[in-house]
């Protein structure tokens, strides 16, 4: 799987110009992308990039590769954002979340002109929830009190801890993050991303919906499988 990912993540280079101010997101197919990036820049294949990193994470590996950075304030509209995914389904909807970084990563594509999703063939689903729970940060304070509207909604929600201290996980930005699984997957991802955006307490959810303009999948042949939403 790691081989697809750094397919995937390589592949991206492509949509990249010499330029270009970037969202860069967060995780294992990620890092396989700031690598080929930080090969380019410092082979002079690419110059005069700006990335903005979605996590702390990203920051301290573009760091190391000598990709520079910016707030996202100093450069908005970004040309391009590249992501990873941990669910994405026919119409490109996707989950995102696993590592996170939510927030900041959808803080960032909502500022992109593109956003390119990099994935391994193990994310593609026919239904979103089918196979990732979908994660939800919430403020700490008061969590808990979120716990039966989420049950009410048809998901059972497990609050992420941190390895097995049983800490609750911190997001970057000092939040908690509650997964939800849906049994059947879930059946109305827009409706799903209004009840829970409504509610006060939840700060996002990893539903990204309509924001993918390419997927990339690395595939076993070794080719790259894209897939483009319909215009
Ligand atoms: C980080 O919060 C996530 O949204 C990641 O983009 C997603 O979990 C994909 O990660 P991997 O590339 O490690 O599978």
């Amino acid at each position: 799987m790691e081989d697809l990912k750094r397919l995937a993540g390589r592949a991206a280079l492509r949509e990249v110009e010499s330029g270009m101010k970037i969202g860069l997101g967060t995780g294992s197919t990620v890092r396989h992308f700031l690598d080929a990036l930080g090969e380019a820049l410092a082979q002079g294949e690419l110059r005069d990039l700006l990335g903005v990193p979605t996590s702390e994470a990203t920051a301290a590996r573009a760091h190391e590769l000598g990709i520079p950075l910016q707030e996202l304030h100093e450069v908005v509209p970004l040309d391009l954002a590249v992501d990873g995914a941990d669910e994405v389904d026919p119409s490109l909807d996707l989950i995102k979340g696993l590592g996170g970084a939510l927030l900041r990563e959808k803080m960032v594509v909502q500022e992109a002109r593109r956003f390119v999703v990099i994935a391994d063939p193990g994310k593609m689903v026919r239904r979103l929830g089918t196979q990732a729970p979908l994660p939800v940060e919430v403020v700490p304070f008061g969590w808990r009190s979120h716990l039966t509207f989420f049950q009410v909604l048809g998901a059972q929600p497990r609050l992420r801890t941190r390895g097995e201290s049983g800490e609750p996980f911190l997001t970057d930005n000092g939040n908690h993050v509650v997964d939800l699984t849906f049994p059947n997957g879930i059946s109305d991802p827009r409706g799903l991303q209004e009840s829970l955006r409504g509610r006060a307490g939840v700060v996002e959810t990893g539903l990204f919906l309509d924001s993918a303009a390419l997927v990339l999948v690395g595939t076993a042949g070794g080719s790259i499988s894209r897939m483009e939403r319909n215009p």
